[in-house]
């Protein structure tokens, strides 16, 4: 099927890549110039595994091409998806103009255009696609919906740092569709994967988005809380929580205590979903709660630090910035926030992560970046590990032992213990 992607960030390019990937031909369009030279080129625009190789194959098999005319890529295209942010607003709702912005440019396209459907990608509270995407299409391309073109919501549920396996091997995939013309055109473009595919309603495919996240970010809020009440009694969370997931009815992942979630999506989805439930006149306790909890969890990895130290004037080195493994994301990282902490307690850091480094540097040029581990824990006073990355799990004794003072904390569990002795987590 012939594919145009409108708005090539971090959900767009991975889907049009995995589709590429699948035999479609896809055209990504971006407003960026620099975005769509990029891809041309076939050079991804962030890090995430797996997606240089495949990037490099579409394009090179001349299935993906990038480009910054939108009625090239919708004239050329069966089916458009649209991948543009829906960031949050101060009051924690979404600011949809990008994807209002999105569906004017796409209805004045689609005006020179036979039948064609419009998928919704971006992350949408219910009813924005109904209320936002759907009248601007019909206004601007003079057409009508369900007959003229189709229109459907397909949610994403990528995880970055595997974002190009869980596309091509997803638990699910969600058609929610206007009509149902619009909803057999993208199941098409889904056949031989092997998952359910649950087609429903436009608003009830909106809505699962928001209620898996939601529910995700509980798990881990609901593990952070336990892992601290068993760090008080000195408890292993992760023995707790291996022992509490072999239960089907609440299986095994998204139990990892820590230093709470971060990233793009979580605390985004959650801040909007408690915006939209007030603006109904509901009381999302859970979910408040769940954010709470996570708004204090980086900072227990400091109060553990501070109950065994004075920082002011101590050199601290950090290992690892990105949110989680696998990624240069830093967006929520929980790192920012500790790191902030650290600075203003008076102590000196030194970090370093394998790929967010440039990123955070942006954002703080004033701690000291350092090219290795080594480097980084050498005549430290404490050591706090930050993110899950494969790098740390290799870490050892010898690693450790430039450090002046023995101090070891992990905010991810990641250290083996049959390298390195002498640590501890802030949840076990
Ligand atoms: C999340 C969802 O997992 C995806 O399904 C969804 O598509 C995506 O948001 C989105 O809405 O676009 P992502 O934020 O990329 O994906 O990464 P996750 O693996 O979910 O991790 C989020 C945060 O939670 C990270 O900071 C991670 O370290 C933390 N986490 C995760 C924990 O603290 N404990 C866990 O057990 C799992």
């Amino acid at each position: 099927m012939k594919i145009s992607i409108i708005g090539t960030g971090y959900v767009g390019l991975s889907t049009g890549v995995g589709l590429a990937k699948r035999g479609n031909r896809v055209i990504c369009f971006d407003i960026a110039r620099d975005v769509v030279e990029k891809i041309n080129r076939k050079e991804p625009i962030f890090y995430e595994p797996l997606i240089s190789e495949m990037l490099t194959d579409v394009v090179s098999k001349g299935l993906l091409k990038a480009t910054m005319d939108l009625d090239f890529a919708v004239i050329n295209s069966d089916v458009s998806f649209l991948s543009v942010p829906t960031p949050s607003k101060i009051d924690g709702s979404i600011d949809t103009s990008y994807i209002r912005g999105a569906s004017v440019s796409l209805g004045k396209a689609l005006k020179k255009k036979g039948y064609h459907v419009v998928v919704v990608k971006s992350t949408v509270l219910p009813e924005t696609t109904e209320n936002i995407v759907l009248p601007a299409l019909e206004k601007f391309s003079g057409k009508k919906c369900g007959k003229d073109f189709g229109l459907c919501v397909n949610p994403e549920f990528l995880r970055e740092g595997s974002a190009l396996s869980d596309f091509l091997k997803p638990d699910r995939i969600i058609i929610g569709e206007f009509d149902k013309k619009s909803g057999d055109v993208l199941e098409s473009l889904y056949k031989g994967f092997n998952c359910p595919i649950i087609r429903t309603s436009i608003k009830t495919a909106e809505m699962i988005k928001y209620a898996s996240n939601a529910f995700l970010a509980t798990k881990i809020s609901f593990s952070n809380e336990m892992g601290n009440l068993c760090k008080r009694m000195g408890i292993d969370a992760y023995e707790v929580m291996r022992g509490v997931g072999l239960d089907k009815r609440i299986s095994p992942h998204f139990l990892n205590a820590g230093i709470g979630f971060g990233g793009s999506c979580f605390p985004k989805d959650l801040n909007a979903i408690i915006s939209k439930a007030r603006n109904l006149g509901e009381t999302p306790i859970i979910i408040e709660s769940v954010m709470k909890t996570n708004y204090n969890q980086p900072l227990r990895i400091i109060e553990l630090l501070k109950s065994k130290m004075d920082l002011k004037g101590k050199k601290i080195s950090v290992l690892g910035l990105a949110f989680k493994a696998d990624t240069d994301d830093i967006r929520e990282a929980p790192s920012i926030k500790i790191i902030g902490k650290l600075i203003e307690e008076g102590a000196i850091v030194s970090a370093y992560d394998p790929k967010a480094i440039k990123r955070f540097r942006e954002k703080y040029p004033q701690i000291n970046y350092t090219k290795n581990p080594r480097e980084c824990l050498k005549d430290s006073d404490a050591c706090l590990i930050l993110t899950d990355w494969e790098e740390f799990k290799n870490l050892n004794e010898r690693d450790f032992n430039t450090m002046r003072n023995r101090i070891i904390i992990e905010g991810r569990k990641v250290l083996n213990p049959k390298n390195v002795s002498k640590f501890e987590g802030v949840c076990w």
